[in-house]
C-alpha cells in the first residue's frame, strides 16, 4: 500500500514509542515525512528503532511518570528538530487488576500515573511549545475501555475514560491558539501488552494475532499498523477541522466487547 507524505517537514514526539501502537505510529509518522522524537523506558527496543529508521529519528528516555522527563522530551524537539507539530501521549499498561475491595491505594495510584498524570504532563508540556508558535496536534492514546466498561480491569477503565475527558477539556482550552487536541481509542490490538494478557508472554506476537482474529468477525486481528494510519491522519493537516474528538478504532466493538466482557469478569473472579 502506497503511503502519503501528509508529515512532510513536521516534528513529532511519541511516548511508547519502542513498543507496539507506539512503534507503529513512529514508523507511519517516518514514513509520511515526519521527524520524530522516539521516547520510552525500554532503551535497547527504542535505540534499535531508531538505529533502523535513521536521521529522521533520535531515541529520548522518558518515564512518563516523570514531570522533568516529560519536559526533556519536548525540548529534545525543538532542540534537534527546531519545532514540535505533533505530540502523541501512548506509553501505557495494563496497571492493577482485579475487584475493588482487592485493589490497593498504591496500585490504583500506580496505574493512574502512567495512564492518566502521563497524558496531563504530555498535554501540559506539548502546550508549552505549541500554543506560543500557534499550531500543533496532541494524539492521547485511549481505548475502546475509554468509551466502554467491560473491555478491561477497574483502574485501566477509569484511567482511560478519564484521558478522553482530559482530552475534551484541553481541547476547549487550545483550540484558540490553534492547537488540535484529539484521542484514539484503539481496540484490542496485538502487541506486547495485549499478548501479555492473552497468553501470558509478552513475546507472543503470532499466537495473540490467531486469537484477536478468531475474535473478529473479518477473521483479521488490527495491529500496529492499523492504528498507527489513524493516527497519522489525527497528526496530519487534514485533520485540521477534528478538534476535541476520540476516534475510536477497533474493527467491530460489539463483538470483541462481549468476549472481552467475560474474559476479565473471570480475572476478577479470580482476585
Ligand atoms: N494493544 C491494545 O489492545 C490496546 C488497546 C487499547 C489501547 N491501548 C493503549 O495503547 C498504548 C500502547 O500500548 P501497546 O498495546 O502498544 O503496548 P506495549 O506494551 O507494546 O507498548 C507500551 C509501551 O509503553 C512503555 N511504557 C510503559 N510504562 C512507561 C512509562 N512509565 N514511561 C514511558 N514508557 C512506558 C512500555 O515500555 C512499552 O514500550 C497504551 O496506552 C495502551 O493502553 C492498547
Amino acid at each position: 500500500m502506497t503511503v502519503p507524505r501528509r508529515l512532510e517537514g513536521k516534528v513529532a514526539v511519541v511516548t511508547g514509542g519502542a513498543s507496539g501502537i507506539g512503534a507503529g505510529i513512529v514508523r507511519r509518522l517516518v514514513a509520511e515525512g515526519s521527524r520524530c522524537v522516539v521516547s520510552d523506558v525500554q532503551e535497547g527496543p527504542g535505540r534499535a528503532l531508531v538505529a533502523e529508521l535513521g536521521d529522521a529519528t533520535v531515541y529520548q528516555q522518558c518515564d512518563v511518570t516523570r514531570e522533568d522527563e516529560v519536559a526533556a522530551l519536548v525540548d529534545t524537539a525543538v532542540d534537534r528538530f527546531g519545532r514540535l507539530d505533533a505530540a502523541f501521549n501512548n506509553a501505557g499498561i495494563v496497571g492493577v487488576v482485579g475487584p475493588f475491595a482487592a485493589t490497593s491505594l498504591a496500585d490504583w495510584e500506580r496505574t493512574m500515573g502512567v495512564l492518566l498524570t502521563s497524558v496531563f504532563l504530555g498535554t501540559k508540556h506539548a502546550g508549552r511549545v505549541m500554543l506560543p508558535q500557534g499550531s500543533g496536534s496532541i494524539v492521547n492514546t485511549a481505548s475502546s475501555a475509554g468509551v466502554q466498561a467491560g473491555l478491561g480491569p477497574h483502574a485501566y477503565t477509569t484511567a482511560k475514560h478519564a484521558v478522553v475527558g482530559l482530552t475534551k477539556s484541553a481541547a476547549v482550552e487550545y483550540a484558540a491558539s490553534g492547537v488540535r487536541v484529539n484521542a484514539l481509542a484503539p481496540g484490542a490490538t496485538v502487541s506486547a501488552m495485549t499478548a501479555a494478557v492473552i497468553t501470558g508472554d509478552a513475546r507472543s506476537l503470532e499466537e495473540t494475532e490467531r486469537y484477536l482474529a478468531q475474535a473478529s468477525p473479518g477473521g483479521r486481528a488490527g495491529g500496529p499498523d492499523d492504528i498507527a494510519a489513524a493516527a497519522a491522519f489525527l497528526a496530519s493537516d487534514e485533520s485540521w477541522y477534528v478538534n476535541g474528538h476520540c476516534l475510536v478504532v477497533d474493527g467491530t466493538r460489539e463483538v470483541l466487547s462481549d468476549r472481552s466482557r467475560k474474559y476479565w469478569a473471570a480475572r476478577d473472579d479470580q482476585g
